[in-house]
């Protein structure tokens, strides 16, 4: 089974990528990054590569049968994931799984959501074997925030309706059983764990787990932006903002249907969120000398 991983360096592909390890299965990465391409170990292999440059996914492709899809938060976003399916079509790859993001009604006005749907539609019109993975906002985006939540603060202002979020780890579970089993061809799903998150719920569960005061830091977009985002392009700032207004007035909440489907997927329940804490504290624990 050959397999190309776009975005298998990432916080999801590089999961994607340990789990069909475990399984035996080995797989090439596309990487814009010659560091990468230098440290892949055979039966791993890499090719350099660009969404952004069609011709340079020239290679990429060759004996490929299936293609673990994501598409980085870019304002090309659109572009670079019909560039990937194209080139996928052209090479006669036969299935593809992408990594979309949850969707509720109101959520097409935020632009990382918006640049998915063209590549969805794209696959959803095609002949090929896809799979959509939709999933909700990961656990994992909260090692951003490290340095934060060591200080006492839970700084993402998700609100007070509540998200449902989801282990990295599951989306790659989903992703490998999507590349490898059949079953799952032409379908889309939706990912998340069942426990409705707020931002006073994870803070504290980092409290629980550090031992110490952690206090989220509330629903101002103003004071996010100017502590947590300064780092961040202007596009990018925007995006966010938009996501989490979004999350505020509405949380992100999936309905029973799509937890049945997905466990059928996964095979197993979504990692809970209080786990994951768990193994995170100990390493915030351990690396706390350098983040204060
Ligand atoms: N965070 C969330 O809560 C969440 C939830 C649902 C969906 N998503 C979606 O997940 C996607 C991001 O996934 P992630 O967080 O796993 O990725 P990530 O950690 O941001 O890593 C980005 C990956 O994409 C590759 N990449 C970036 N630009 C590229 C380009 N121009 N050409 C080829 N490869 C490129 C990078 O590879 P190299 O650096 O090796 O080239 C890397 O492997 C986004 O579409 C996001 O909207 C995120």
């Amino acid at each position: 089974m050959n397999i190309l991983l776009i975005g298998g360096t990432g916080t999801v592909g590089s999961h994607v990528a340990s789990a069909l390890a475990a399984h035996g299965v080995p797989v090439r990465f596309l990487t814009r990054s010659r560091e990468t391409l230098a440290a892949v170990q055979k039966p791993q292999e890499a090719v350099l590569g660009d969404l952004n440059d069609a011709d340079s996914l020239r290679h990429a492709f060759r004996g490929i049968e299936s293609l673990f899809l994501v598409t980085a938060h870019s304002i090309t976003e659109t572009g670079q994931g019909l560039t990937a399916i194209h080139a996928a079509l052209d090479a006669g790859v036969r299935r593809i799984v992408y990594l979309s993001m949850a969707v509720a009604p109101g959520m097409m006005r935020i632009p990382h959501v918006s640049s998915k749907a063209p590549i969805e539609h794209t696959l959803i019109t095609s002949r090929i074997e896809y799979t959509i993975l939709r999933a909700s906002n990961l656990f994992q985006n909260d090692r951003c925030v490290d340095e934060f939540i060591v200080g006492g603060t839970y700084p993402s202002p998700i609100g007070r309706l509540g998200i449902h979020r989801i282990d990295a780890r599951d989306v790659a579970d989903a992703a490998v059983t999507a590349l490898t089993l059949s079953g799952h061809e032409r379908r889309i799903y939706t990912l998340g764990a069942p426990e409705l998150l707020t931002g006073e719920t994870i803070a504290a569960a980092y409290e629980r787990c550090l031992d110490r005061r952690v206090r989220y830091a509330g629903d101002d977009l103003e004071l996010w932006e100017r502590t947590v985002a300064t780092g961040m392009p202007k596009w990018k700032r925007d995006d966010y903002r938009i996501l989490y207004r979004f999350y505020q007035e509405h949380g992100l909440v999936l309905d029973s249907r799509d937890f049945m489907e997905q466990e059928a997927l996964l095979g197993h329940e979504p990692r809970r969120f209080g786990h994951y804490v768990t193994s995170v504290c100990r390493e915030l624990v351990a690396q706390e000398p350098a983040l204060v």
